[in-house]
């Protein structure tokens, strides 16, 4: 099991049809190829996770670069992982509106982190760490919701 999470900056300003229709196509590929995660989009910033086997996974990461749709790839995790956090969703999808205050609040840290590390070639690791940590536990109740 390989786990890969990056953010990047979306090249133009995407409606809500735009997204639904990304995200059609996503998870039509996913589910083929077992690859599980979520998608968050807020002001023109994508967080997502990608999980499954790691060539599966790297290869849909390739792809997803190749996608004019968005550029400045920052990569917050590409790690061997012991089990699926989203093992119901081939990809879950949530607006920065449906998250609790205290996700917005990592969401906003891990985004501008994120930011800095465009700028600065060593980032604060331990940091940025421990936030998606928190960040992606917080998730821990979604597969109960499917
Ligand atoms: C933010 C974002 C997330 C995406 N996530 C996925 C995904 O999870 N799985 C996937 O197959 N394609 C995803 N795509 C679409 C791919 O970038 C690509 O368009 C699609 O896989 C078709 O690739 P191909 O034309 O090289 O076959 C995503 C695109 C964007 C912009």
């Amino acid at each position: 099991m390989h786990r890969l999470i990056y953010t990047s900056t979306a090249t133009r300003l995407l409606k809500e049809d735009d997204l639904f229709e990304l995200l059609d196509s996503a998870r039509a590929q996913n589910s083929a190829e077992h690859i599980s995660g979520i998608l968050i989009y807020h002001e023109g910033c994508f967080f997502q996770v990608l999980e499954g086997d790691k060539e599966a996974v790297e290869h849909c990461y390739e792809r997803i670069c190749r996608d004019g749709r968005h550029t400045n790839f920052i990569q917050l995790a590409n790690e061997a992982a012991i089990s699926r956090m989203f093992s119901d969703w081939w990809m879950a999808y949530r607006q920065f509106v449906d998250l609790g205050q205290f996700q917005q609040k990592q969401f906003i840290e891990l985004r501008d982190l994120a930011k800095t590390a465009m700028r600065m070639p060593v980032v604060d690791n331990l940091k940025a760490n421990a936030i998606l940590r928190a960040f992606l536990y917080s998730f821990r109740d979604l597969q109960l919701a499917s």
